[in-house]
């Protein structure tokens, strides 16, 4: 029994140490310690024994059963370790590889535009008006003295919902809308979308930006009109830049005028951004017709006023040198980054 019980210390020994698993570590555990285990078959032979060699078997027997047990224990904790370890390995990220960049989006240069636009308006203490751009037949033709059947009407290429409803081909409904709710004085101005039934071209979409201005008061001239525009070109266009009114013709203006600058790139001599004329229209401007102001409930007797309507697109371009309008449109990263 001495001798069987040497065999089981040497040979779970061996195994124990060749084990490469915990999984095989427990087999051998069950094979040797477990209730069907050798070293338990053993001990249950131990009835047989006589009364002296009892004892001594006994405390070979366990002996031999802590050392099993903690080469076990030493096995298993190397074995586990040895496993968090290659765990750990095949889990490990790489610190030094360089970062993927984040693209952060950048303004569109019609908003930048916009945003300058307004910048400058604010500056001279103006407020920040909001139309619907689905908006009544009433606000954007018949209010601003554009009656039905008025051939005005032809001159903007309308998209009609019905004959009630339409895109606004224009900001200019705003002027109204404030009109109505507001008493004069007024100051503001309405960056906002308009639509129109134009085919795409390099200086023409369906749908487009205007900034509308409107100010409304005691003895508001031609003079303040004319002022502001210079002051606006000027912050936007550079200091050198002057302005030229063209007499024109709206219904809601009187007089009116169509307001050039001087060629941003040329400077005024002429060059293929101004087609030689030295000079670029970018708004539509007047004093506000009697009419307009007396629909609002407004007393022309009594005050005076000045609107104009801006073309972002074109301002835009000419900010920034952009010759074909679809390009602000088509939102492609490689131009708009640019800006
Ligand atoms: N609404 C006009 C247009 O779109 C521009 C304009 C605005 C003209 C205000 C005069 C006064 O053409």
């Amino acid at each position: 029994m001495r001798e069987q019980l040497n065999n089981i210390k040497l040979e779970a020994e061996k195994r124990l140490n060749q084990a490469g698993s915990l999984a095989e570590l427990e087999s051998i555990r069950l094979q040797y310690l477990g209730k069907k285990g050798e070293l338990t078959a053993v001990l249950r032979g131990m009835g047989q024994l006589t009364p002296e060699e009892r004892p001594q078997i006994g405390q070979l027997a366990n002996e031999v059963r802590s050392f099993i047990e903690k080469i076990l224990e030493a096995k298993t904790k190397s074995l586990q370790e040895k496993e968090r370890l290659s765990r750990l390995e095949k889990e490990a990220i790489d610190v030094t590889i360089p970062g993927k960049r984040r693209f952060i989006g950048k303004k569109h240069p019609l908003s930048i535009v916009m945003d300058e636009i307004k910048e400058v308006f604010i500056g001279l203490g103006y407020e920040i008006a909001e139309g619907p751009e689905v908006e009544l037949d009433y606000y954007n033709f018949e209010a601003l003295n554009i009656p039905p059947g008025h051939p005005a009407r032809d001159s903007q290429d309308t998209f009609f919902i019905n004959d009630d409803f339409l895109l606004r081909s224009q900001t200019s409904p705003v002027q109204i809308r404030v009109m109505e709710k507001k008493k004069p004085p007024i100051k503001i101005i309405c960056p906002g979308r308009v639509y129109r039934s134009d085919a795409v071209d390099a200086t023409h979409s369906p749908i487009f930006y205007q900034v509308e201005g409107l100010v409304v008061d005691r003895g508001v001239t031609m003079g303040d009109l004319i002022g502001t525009l210079q002051l606006f070109a000027r912050s936007l266009f550079g200091e050198d830049t002057r302005i030229r009114l063209r007499p024109h013709h709206f219904q809601f203006t009187e007089p009116s005028a169509e307001v050039d600058v001087s060629c941003w790139s040329c400077g005024g001599k002429g060059c293929r951004m101004c087609k030689d004329e030295g000079w670029i229209e970018i708004l539509g401007a007047g004093m506000v017709h009697p009419n307009v102001l007396r629909i609002c409930g407004i007393d022309p007797k009594e005050y005076s006023g000045f609107a104009f309507g801006l073309g972002v697109e074109r301002t835009a371009m000419g900010k920034f040198n952009i010759d074909d309008m679809r390009l602000l449109y088509e939102n492609d990263m490689r131009f708009l980054r640019q800006f």
